[in-house]
């Protein structure tokens, strides 16, 4: 059995999910980072997760409410501090990918902490979306290619990328149907899941239960049976 699984999600919904509630917009954010700590717990006990790659951040969130935006910055960096001892006891690397030269330099000081202390960790690897877009990503691996020189190739590409390990799971919550430029070169070949159920209300029960149809899905990567 493949126990190199590289499984991405897109959480969405924790707007409505507040809304439904009549709560704050930052209360869906709040019960959001829990369930982050849920599936990061689940895919870390499970012996064929190696990858859990998530959207928290895009670069085109920053065209919400200043507001908004300050508190997802503020979530960020007092869940990351509060998460490390966590990380650390379930083995979890943490990878940012994204260009967080746009954060504070508290942010920054903060996720750079968080990837050095958690960087001798040999378990899943957490790869956390932060200003991140996929053809920001890729257009900066052209422009190292570029830099260094060498030939424009997929494997060039692909190592040049913040992430080089191909999606084989692709999921998002929140009813929407779309890739919104999430790691769009890894998701070339991945399995496309989309769930009605808002982030907040995603569980590890639900994640096992389309990990179960993934692994009953073939997958021909272009060939035939
Ligand atoms: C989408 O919900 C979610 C985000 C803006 C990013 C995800 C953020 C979290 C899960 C919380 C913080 C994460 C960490 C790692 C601490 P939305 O606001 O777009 O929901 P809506 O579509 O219902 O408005």
């Amino acid at each position: 059995m493949n126990n190199n699984l590289h499984i991405a999600i897109i959480m969405d919904g924790n707007g409505r999910w507040a809304q439904s509630q009549g709560l704050m917009r930052k209360s869906g954010h709040e019960k959001g980072a829990e369930v982050v700590r849920d599936i990061t717990t689940f895919c870390s006990n499970s012996e064929i997760v190696s990858r859990l790659s998530l959207y928290a951040f895009s670069t085109e969130n920053w065209k919400r409410p200043r507001l908004e935006v300050e508190f997802l910055m503020k979530l960020l960096d007092s869940w990351l501090k509060k998460e490390l001892p966590i990380y650390i006891k379930n083995g979890v690397k943490l990878e940012s990918i994204g260009d967080i030269s746009r954060f504070s330099n508290s942010l920054q000081k903060t996720i750079r902490d968080v990837e050095e202390k958690t960087a001798h960790c040999t378990g899943l690897i957490q790869s956390l979306a932060l200003n991140y877009g996929a053809r920001d990503e890729i257009t900066r691996a052209l422009q190292k290619i570029q830099k260094q020189n060498i030939e424009v190739s997929e494997s060039n590409i692909t190592n040049a990328l913040d992430c080089p390990q191909d999606i084989d799971l692709l999921i998002r919550t929140g009813g929407d149907r779309r890739l919104s430029n999430f790691m769009l070169w890894q998701a070339s070949y991945a399995e496309l899941f989309f769930s009605d159920t808002l982030w907040p209300d995603f569980n590890s029960r639900e994640l096992a239960t389309i990990i179960d149809k993934f692994l009953h899905v073939e997958r021909r990567f272009g060939g035939l049976k």
